[in-house]
């Protein structure tokens, strides 16, 4: 799909008919590492939570009512990123915003993913309306890593409501 075809037609999806299936996630996944991170860290993580059996059950565990019923149908990912590597050099933190270099990076990784889905012909909902400590227990994920989004992925089943952007003089200053 042409960049800003793909910029304009990128939703947030509520209703899914279908998961995306394991090799679409996966590829989708390698593409996303081509963010770029701080200094090439690479410090995204993603488990991908596919099968059926586990779904519902992780589904029902960590979202709360309004998410489980935006993912029903669409497979989970849960994206993470590795502390104290985005805004550190050598182990010193080189400036104010500190460890939240690594949301920023796991941010535009994210923006990776949820682009290179589109492109594959499937939708995404990020969804930061979860619980991140039921997520670490059920996914065994390491205390190194800050547990940040769960994406939901699969085919739409109905169209979005349109939505508004701001204004840009209201948000973008030039000098
Ligand atoms: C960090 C983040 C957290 C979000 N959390 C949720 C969520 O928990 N549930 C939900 O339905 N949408 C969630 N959204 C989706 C936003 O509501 C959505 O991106 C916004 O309304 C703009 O719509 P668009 O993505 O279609 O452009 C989240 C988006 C972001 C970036």
């Amino acid at each position: 799909m042409e960049f800003n075809e793909l910029l304009q037609k990128r939703r947030s999806v509520r209703a899914y008919t279908e998961p995306a299936p394991h090799d679409a996630i996966r590829d989708i996944l390698i593409k996303a590492q081509q963010a770029p991170s701080w200094a090439h860290t690479q410090n995204a993580r993603c488990y991908v939570v596919e099968s059926p059996e586990m779904l519902e059950d992780f589904r029902n565990a960590v979202l709360p009512e309004f998410n489980q019923k935006n993912s029903a149908n669409a497979a989970l990912i849960v994206t993470t990123f590795v502390k104290g590597l985005a805004g550190f050099s050598r182990g010193i933190q080189m400036n104010e915003p500190g460890e939240e270099w690594g949301a920023y990076d796991l941010g535009l990784h994210d923006a990776y993913l949820i682009f290179a889905a589109r492109d594959a012909g499937y939708d995404t909902l990020i969804m930061g309306a979860r619980n991140g400590e039921m997520i670490r227990e059920m996914l065994g994920i390491p205390e190194n890593e800050e547990v940040m989004s769960v994406i939901a992925i699969g085919k739409q089943a109905a169209e979005p409501n349109e939505r508004t952007h701001k204004d840009p003089d209201e948000v973008i200053r030039f000098f």
